[in-house]
């Protein structure tokens, strides 16, 4: 296991994502992972939620730096607030991240639409805490995105804090998600491990998972789906003490979308 800091920060009106990733890259720091916020999914509903969901912070920027890389006291200057977590992560995973987020951000992907999502379920049960289901809000985020962002892959942070003896059954709900539903909707767990001491340890929480998805569309249309809302009712929701998603997007080191355009084509 190797320690992974995760950062959630927001940057001073005026600085750029891109001059603050040249910044990084001056003091030689290349991210393990580099994206873009582009908004909360799911509001963490107590842990880290004052510091999160402070009035007027808008996150820019969700950055995964190696054991050991700190960012450079220069860079301060530059944030206007930040968020950490250290994670414990597998070695293995981490040196193999660079190689799996290219290969899945050049993956053919297809487009599709709401209109294609058989019924549009949720869930029937009054809205949970945590609970993933596709919302009239989210639809209408969804239409108001441009093209180039709707259609670009995006890369969801879940940060999981677990009720006392729910470990075992949030595990079960990983395993049913692959067998039944993440690979149904290109829905492909990065990295995931423990958080270990850092402010978000203090705060509660337990484990963190950096989920792919071909396009904001795949991860909307799995939430409404009726094999997904199965495997989260009967796993997922019980589990979780507390629980955010912030959805990201992976971009270069000049700060644009990291994958190609897709194609008029449908593929
Ligand atoms: C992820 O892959 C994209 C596309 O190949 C690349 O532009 C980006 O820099 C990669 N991200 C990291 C952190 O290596």
């Amino acid at each position: 296991m190797v320690v992974c800091h995760l950062h959630i920060i927001s940057l001073k009106s005026g600085v750029s994502v891109a001059g603050f990733l040249a910044k990084l890259g001056q003091h030689g720091i290349k991210p393990v992972f580099q994206a873009r916020v582009l908004r909360w999914m799911i509001l963490p509903t107590e842990m880290s939620a004052g510091h999160l969901l402070a009035r007027n912070t808008h996150w820019d920027l969700f950055l995964g730096l190696e054991s050991g890389v700190v960012l450079p006291p220069s860079t301060q200057a530059d944030v206007a607030a930040i968020w950490s977590a250290s994670c414990g992560v597998g070695a293995k995973a981490l040196a193999g991240y660079s190689s799996l987020n290219t290969t899945l951000l050049n993956q053919p992907r297809k487009s599709i639409t709401l209109a294609d999502v058989p019924g549009h379920e949720t869930g029937g049960d009054a809205p949970r805490p945590g609970n993933l289901e596709l919302s009239p809000e989210w639809v209408q985020w969804i239409d108001s995105l441009p093209a180039d962002v709707r259609e670009h892959p995006v890369s969801m942070l879940n940060l999981l804090a677990f009720n006392p003896g729910k470990i075992d059954q949030y595990k079960q709900y990983g395993v049913e998600f692959a067998k039944r539903v993440g690979s149904r909707h290109g829905g492909r767990v990065k990295i995931l491990g423990r958080v270990v001491e850092s402010q978000a340890k203090d705060d509660g929480w337990d484990e963190f998972a950096y989920v792919h998805y071909p396009t904001i569309n795949h991860f909307a249309s799995m939430a409404g789906s009726k094999d997904y809302q199965e495997v989260n009712q009967q796993y997922r929701l019980g589990a979780l003490k507390d629980t955010f998603i912030l959805c990201c997007q992976e971009i270069n080191d000049r700060g644009e979308s990291a994958a190609p355009r897709l194609g008029t084509s449908k593929l």
